[in-house]
């Protein structure tokens, strides 16, 4: 039986600096401080039921989009809800459940959703349940940054950036606008929906072992400080420059790791030349930028949305386009999953 049970939707969001490498992998400390943008239509919705002890140790139940889980995300979401029990004092197993409203694994960070909406809801089933003494966001913010990085960042709605830190406490996201700031776009071209061969989570342990992740690591901060400023002047070339330039860096990274890492494919490349070449030649205001997975994401005015959107539906290996703009913080709902 469900002792109590929350729901919460929590938004994925679109790193312009990226976090690539971890100088900490128990508490996922970050390499580099990192700055993204929340989105408005990429979330995942997540009820986790605690259940009574059962005498027959069951264990917790994962689904997710409608399938029960038994690898490695039935693992890390084993894994998280640990950590929640160990920092709450709590022995029982649980139920989640979640949907997310775009294709999971694919570099659409659904792990920054799925972990930030799971440790919303976890902590505020246990309020449900009676308890007074649940940690407030900032502190489940950190909870779930162990999970997955990104995660910290969706605990924002707008844009957000994740300061590097040198422990747990100081390893934070914090809000530099809120979504009304800006009406920034982001329209995500898929041109692979299905699962990366490697996750970012291994993914970070190897950056260290690229030649160019000390030089990368010496940049960022000067470009954090050019996309902080570009998003509180709403500058698209300079946001958009610099977000081109910092995930080129980063995939340059990934590409000469040991083993090396390889997300991009031909369709990724093609569409990046393409969105260059709208935007040299034609003049159209379109920048790209792409984390751990193949798909584009492509940054532009909210004036240039529909054009956009046309063009990417037209291009042959685009499968699906997801139209984003800034996004709000988590938000608990009345409509448990089951
Ligand atoms: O939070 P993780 O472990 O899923 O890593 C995210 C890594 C990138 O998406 C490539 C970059 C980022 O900052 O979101």
């Amino acid at each position: 039986m469900y002792r109590c049970k929350a729901t919460c939707r929590a938004h994925a969001n679109i790193a312009f600096v990226k976090y690539w490498g971890v100088v900490d992998s128990n508490l996922n400390l970050p390499a580099n401080g990192s700055l993204s943008m929340t989105l408005s239509h990429a979330h995942s919705t997540t009820t986790v039921a605690w259940m009574d002890v059962d005498p027959t140790g069951e264990a917790d139940i994962v689904v997710i989009d409608g399938k029960e889980q038994s690898g490695s995300a039935h693992r890390r979401t084993v894994s998280h809800l640990d950590r929640i029990r160990t920092a709450m004092g709590v022995p029982w197993p649980a139920r989640v459940e979640s949907r997310n409203s775009f294709p999971a694994s694919a570099g659409i960070a659904s792990s920054a959703s799925g972990f930030c909406a799971l440790t919303v809801a976890a902590c505020q089933a246990l309020a449900a349940g009676g308890r007074r003494d649940i940690p407030d966001r900032r502190h489940q913010a950190r909870l779930a940054r162990r999970a997955s990085g990104s995660a910290c960042r969706s605990f924002q709605g707008g844009f957000v950036e994740w300061s590097a830190g040198g422990d747990d406490a100081t390893s934070v996201a914090c809000q530099v606008a809120g979504p009304d700031h800006w009406p920034l776009h982001d329209v995500v071209a898929v041109l692979d929906a299905g699962p990366k061969s490697v996750s970012s989570h291994d993914g970070h342990r190897l950056a260290a072992t690229s030649p160019l992740q000390e030089e990368r690591v010496r940049q960022v901060q000067s470009h954090l400080n050019t996309a902080r400023s570009a998003i509180r002047a709403r500058d698209l070339k300079s946001l958009g420059e610099i977000s081109e330039r910092d995930a080129m860096l980063m995939h340059a990274v990934m590409m000469s790791s040991e083993p090396p890492l390889l997300f991009l494919n031909e369709g990724s490349v093609a569409l990046m030349r393409q969105i260059r070449d709208w935007r040299l030649q034609e003049g159209l205001e379109v920048y790209f930028t792409v984390d751990a997975g193949p798909n584009l994401h492509v940054l532009c005015n909210e004036a240039d949305v529909g054009e956009v959107s046309h063009r990417l539906a037209r291009w042959p290996s685009v499968q699906d386009i997801l139209v984003n703009g800034p996004g709000p913080a988590p938000e608990l709902r009345n409509s448990p999953l089951f």
